[in-house]
């Protein structure tokens, strides 16, 4: 069975035409599903608005579901709750509270859990509540940039290893947001600079915010290499810009996918977003 898709952009990603995500689906439904996720890298869904329970059951046919790293206001659940709403009081933050300063790191680009040992598959980010303009997410794909790459930089890049960690990025926006416990429960980890997709033998690289490091080299000559390779992989013309509207859903490939968050009147607008964070099953297997 073959789906019907929209191309979101010339290089990456597809919206799912017909399919209601909200709904149940067997294995045998989610097939065409999977294999469009492998292609395009990056799919949206349109629907009525996800209930929590609905976008785990979704989760759960991409894989095994992350708990959330404790620094997030539903840390220790499956969700990563991106939102300038304090679900206690139901009000807005206010500007300085830190909650605002994450949202603020979540607008450079990154690769969710790239810090994390068993790092991550994909995310799904499903709106609940959004803005009437501003706060769209952006992603690009680093299959495309791979794929336009000198060939002499591939070779260089080829078997390099990168060090991933938390506190590297958060530190840079703000040393005082990660407490010293947030920080021992995310030590540094390595991964392939050059991620190889087992489905269709495609490259890509896993960089972004989190990426501190080249395993073996100087911050100096690490920055350099990494720095550059973002900058190659972002120039305007190949980042798809998501404008939300309530109800979408959207699963990007956090092997090949960086994204960003962009600003909204914060102190004005509620925005919720919930997202969840799934590793590939065989990964779980072989940990
Ligand atoms: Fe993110």
């Amino acid at each position: 069975m073959s789906l019907e898709v929209r191309p979101l952009h010339d290089l990456f990603g597809a919206e799912v035409v017909g399919v209601d995500a909200t709904r149940p689906m067997t294995a045998e439904e989610f097939a065409p599903i999977m294999d469009a996720f492998e292609t395009y890298s990056v799919l949206l869904f349109r629907g009525p608005v996800m209930t929590d329970a609905q976008q785990i059951a979704l989760s759960e046919h991409f894989g095994v579901v992350q708990v959330a790293f404790k620094a997030n206001q539903t840390g220790g659940s499956m969700f990563s709750r991106q939102s300038n709403i304090n679900f206690e009081t139901n009000e807005i933050f206010p500007a300085d509270h830190h909650r605002m300063t994450f949202l603020k790191a979540n607008m450079l680009w990154h690769s969710d859990s790239s810090y994390m040992d068993c790092g991550s598959l994909c995310s799904i980010l499903a709106s609940r509540e959004v803005p009437p303009s501003g706060g769209n997410t952006e992603v690009v794909s680093t299959r495309a940039a791979y794929e336009r790459l000198p060939h002499d930089l591939k070779n260089r890049i080829e078997d390099l290893t990168v060090v991933h960690s938390l506190s590297y990025a958060r530190d840079k926006m703000d040393m005082s947001i990660l407490t010293d416990e947030q920080r021992d429960a995310a030590p540094p980890v390595k991964h392939p600079l050059v991620q190889v997709n087992p489905a269709n033998g495609k490259k890509s690289m896993l960089i972004g915010a989190h990426a501190a490091f080249i395993d073996g080299w100087s911050e100096e000559d690490s920055r350099d290499l990494l720095d550059e390779l973002v900058e190659h992989s972002t120039p305007q013309e190949s980042i798809y810009s998501h404008a939300w509207q309530n109800g979408d859903a959207i699963v990007w490939d956090n092997r090949c996918i960086l994204h960003r968050a962009t600003p909204f009147e914060s102190t004005k607008y509620r925005r919720h977003l919930e997202r969840t964070t799934i590793t590939d099953r065989s990964w779980v297997a072989a940990a």
